[in-house]
C-alpha cells in the first residue's frame, strides 16, 4: 500500500528518494511522485506508470533538490490520475508554499474540505490528502513543526505524513497515526520512509515512531513530540540499529518474485524452525510458559492468506493441543459484540505487521481485557510485534510479491510449533510425538524440494486454466483452509473466478455450477477423509466437472477420463497443509503467466495494507 520516503540533506537526494520508492514498490500502487525545494519554489513530477517512468521524467525535467518528498501511492480517494498522485501542493496554484505526502484515511475530509473551501482554498484533486495540505498552510505563520502539529489535531482517521514548506528548504516535517513511519538518522542528513527497507543502504540508524508522535527533521538533528491530549510534550526516542534487507529485492533466474519466493520455502522453512531442537514454550518469549498455563482458549486474527494459515491452525490446536480455537476475520472482529474472555490467547498472523485491520483487532482484543496476546509475524520490528506480549518472528526474509506464499507456509510451521508448545503445557504431548513431530519438522524443507519438483506438471495443468473463467477448489478438514489458499491464490493473480468449498458442502448448493467447463482441483491427501472425498468427487464426476486432483503418492486415486492426477511424493501427515498449498501455488503462478497479467503486482491490490 501507499510509501511514503522524505529527506533532509545537503546533496541532491531525488536518486535516494527514486531508490527508496523502488524498494517500497513491492507494497502496491498506482501512481507515485517526488517534489523537491529547487531554486527557491516547489518542483514535483507525477506519473501513473512505474517508478522506473517517473524516474526518467525527472531526468527529463531535470527535478533535484536537497530537500524533498517522495510517495506511492495506492488509491482510495479518487482515481489512479496525476492530479490524484502525491505529493499535493498548497497553495494549489504557482505560489504553492506546503507539499506533502500521506498514507492513511482522513474520515472527517469532507468537512474540513467545506471548511477550507469557505476560507477560499481550490481543490484540483479528489483525495482526502489536499485537505491535510490546505489545512497545514491554513496554520502556517513561519514554523513548520507548529504548523503541522495545529492541523494533526483536526484530523480523524490513519495517518502517517511528511511535509515540507518553500520558505524552510532544510527542514521536513512528519506524524504519525494509525500508519506507520520510520524515521532514519544519516550523517548529516535524516529521512522518514514507511518501513526501513526503503533506506536500506542509506542509513541503518532508524527511530520507530510511535502513534500520535510528530517529528522535525532538520540538517544533522531531529525533535520528536508526542500527542498528549489536544496538545504535544517532547518524546526521547530509541535509536536503532537495523539491518533492512536490501539485497531481497534482487530476481536472480527467476522470471517474477512471486516464483523465486514459491521457490525459496524450503529455505525460508528451514530458517524459520532453526534451533527447534525440543519443544518450550519459550520460543515465544520469556512470559510465554506463565501465558500458557493461564489460559484455556485460543482466538486467532487475522486477514486474507494469513486467515487461511490461523484457519489451518484450528485444526491442529483443537486435534493435537485439545483447546479451543476460534479463528476470526479482523476487520469483522473488530465491529461485532463479541463475549470476551480474559483467558483466551489472543494470536494475530501478519506477514506484514502492519496490517491495519489486524492491528485494529488486536487492540480491540485488548480493549476488552484479554491481555495475553501472541503475534505470529515476519517482521520483526513492525507495530504488531511491539503491540503483542508474546511473538514468534517467521524468518521468510522480504516478501515482495504481492500474492503471499512463503509468509504462508512459514506462518503455518510458526503455528504448528505453537500447538506442540500449548500441548506440551497441557500435558498432551508424550516424548514419543515430540520426537515424531520433530522429525517430521526437520523434514519438512527435504519435502517440499520433492513438491516443487512438480513444476512441470503443473505447468501443462496451467495452460488449461488460463482458459477458463472459473474454477472451483475442494478439500477437507485441514485441508479445506488450503483449498480456501489456492482459491485465492489463483483469483488475486490470474483474475479467474475461484470458490473454495469443504467438499462435503457441494451438494448443498455449489454442485449447480459444476459443469464440464468447471474445473474442479481437489486437495486429496490420504488422510480419514479421503474416503468421504472420493464420493464428493464422484459427485462432480457425474455432472461432467473435470477433476484436477493432488492425491498423495500412496492415495488409491488414478487418472482417467475427466480426473486428472497429479501424485505428491509422499504421505505427509500433519503437516500434509504445509506441502499442499505448495502445488496450488505454482498453479495460480504458471496459469497467470499463461494470461499475461503483472504477477507481482495484480491490479487493485497492495502487499501491506495499513488503511481500514
Ligand atoms: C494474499 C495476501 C493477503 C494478505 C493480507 C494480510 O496473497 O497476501 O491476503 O495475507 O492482506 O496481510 P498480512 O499478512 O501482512 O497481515
Amino acid at each position: 500500500m501507499c510509501g511514503i520516503v522524505a529527506a533532509v540533506s545537503q546533496r541532491n537526494i531525488v536518486p535516494v528518494l527514486v531508490e527508496g520508492l523502488k524498494r517500497l514498490e513491492y507494497r502496491g500502487y498506482d501512481s507515485c511522485g517526488v517534489a523537491v525545494h529547487q531554486e527557491g519554489a516547489l518542483r514535483r513530477a507525477r506519473s501513473t506508470s512505474r517508478v522506473a517512468e517517473l524516474d526518467t521524467l525527472i531526468v527529463e525535467d531535470g527535478v533535484a533538490g536537497f530537500t524533498g518528498i517522495a510517495h506511492t501511492r495506492w488509491a482510495t480517494h479518487g482515481a489512479p490520475a496525476v492530479h490524484n498522485a502525491h505529493p499535493h501542493f498548497s497553495p494549489s496554484d504557482a505560489n504553492a508554499r506546503i507539499a506533502l505526502v500521506h498514507n492513511g484515511i482522513i474520515e472527517n475530509h469532507e468537512a474540513l474540505r467545506a471548511e477550507l473551501q469557505a476560507k477560499g482554498y481550490t481543490f484540483v484533486s479528489q483525495t482526502d490528502t489536499e485537505v491535510i495540505a490546505h489545512l497545514v498552510d491554513h496554520h502556517y505563520a513561519g514554523d513548520l513543526f507548529a504548523a503541522v502539529k495545529a492541523a494533526i489535531v483536526r484530523l480523524k482517521g490513519a495517518y502517517a505524513i511528511a511535509v515540507f514548506c518553500r520558505d524552510e528548504p532544510h527542514r521536513v516535517v512528519g506524524a504519525r497515526a494509525g500508519s506507520p513511519l520510520i524515521l532514519g538518522a544519516g550523517e548529516g542528513e535524516n529521512f522518514l520512509a514507511s518501513d526501513a527497507m526503503a533506506l536500506a543502504g542509506v542509513t541503518n540508524q532508524i527511530v520507530y515512531l510511535e502513534e500520535g508522535d510528530v517529528v522535525d527533521l532538520q540538517i544533522g538533528k531531529f525533535w520528536v513530540e508526542a500527542r498528549e491530549g489536544e496538545g504535544f510534550v517532547r518524546a526521547t526516542r530509541e535509536v536503532r540499529t537495523v539491518y533492512a534487507h536490501s539485497g531481497a529485492a534482487e530476481l536472480g533466474p527467476y522470471r517474477h518474485f512471486m516464483q523465486k519466493e514459491i521457490f525459496e520455502q524450503p529455505r525460508a522453512i528451514g530458517d524459520t524452525l532453526e534451533g527447534v531442537t525440543g519443544i518450550t514454550p519459550e520460543f515465544f518469549g520469556d512470559e510465554a510458559w506463565k501465558i500458557f498455563r493461564d489460559i484455556d482458549s485460543v482466538l486467532i486474527l487475522a486477514c486474507g492468506t494469513s486467515y487461511y494459515a490461523g484457519c489451518t491452525a484450528k485444526y491442529w490446536l483443537e486435534s493435537i493441543a485439545r483447546i479451543s480455537t476460534q479463528v476470526e476475520i479482523a476487520s469483522e472482529y473488530r465491529y461485532r459484540d463479541s463475549v470476551p474472555n480474559p483467558r483466551t490467547l489472543v494470536v494475530t498472523i501478519s506477514q506484514s505487521g502492519e496490517t491495519a485491520d489486524t492491528i485494529a483487532a488486536l487492540k480491540h482484543a485488548r480493549s476488552l481485557g484479554m491481555e495475553h496476546t501472541l503475534t505470529i509475524c515476519n517482521v520483526a520490528t513492525s507495530a504488531m510485534v511491539r503491540e503483542c506480549r508474546l511473538a514468534y518472528i517467521t524468518r521468510a526474509g522480504v516478501e515482495i510479491g504481492v500474492a503471499s506464499t512463503k509468509a504462508f507456509t512459514t506462518q503455518l510451521a510458526g503455528l504448528f510449533l505453537l500447538t506442540l508448545a500449548l500441548a506440551q503445557v497441557r500435558g498432551r504431548l508424550t516424548e514419543a510425538q515430540e520426537a515424531e513431530h520433530l522429525r517430521q519438522m526437520r523434514h519438512l524443507p527435504v519435502a517440499l524440494q520433492g513438491v516443487l519438483a512438480l513444476e512441470p506438471q503443473i505447468m501443462a495443468w496451467a495452460e488449461d486454466f488460463a482458459k477458463k473463467h472459473n474454477a472451483l477448489f475442494l478439500g477437507r478438514g485441514k485441508h479445506y483452509p488450503i483449498a480456501l489458499e489456492g482459491a485465492l491464490k489463483l483469483k488475486e493473480i490470474s483474475y479467474i473466478h475461484a470458490e473454495a468449498y469443504p467438499a462435503g458442502e457441494l451438494k448443498h448448493g455449489p454442485l449447480a455450477l459444476v459443469d464440464a467447463n468447471m474445473p474442479v482441483v481437489t486437495v486429496a491427501p490420504h488422510d480419514e477423509l479421503l474416503k468421504k472425498l472420493k464420493s464428493n468427487m464422484q459427485e462432480v464426476r457425474a455432472r461432467g466437472g473435470e477433476l484436477y486432483v493432488f492425491a498423495d503418492a500412496d492415495s488409491s486415486i488414478e487418472s482417467e477420463p475427466g480426473i486428472h492426477v497429479i501424485r505428491m511424493p509422499e504421505h505427509y501427515g500433519a503437516l500434509s497443509p504445509i506441502l499442499h498449498v505448495v502445488p496450488l501455488q505454482l498453479l495460480a503462478y504458471h496459469t497467470a503467466c499463461a494470461r499475461g497479467t503483472d504477477v507481482d503486482k495484480p491490479r487493485n491490490l497492495a502487499k501491506s495494507v495499513t488503511v481500514e
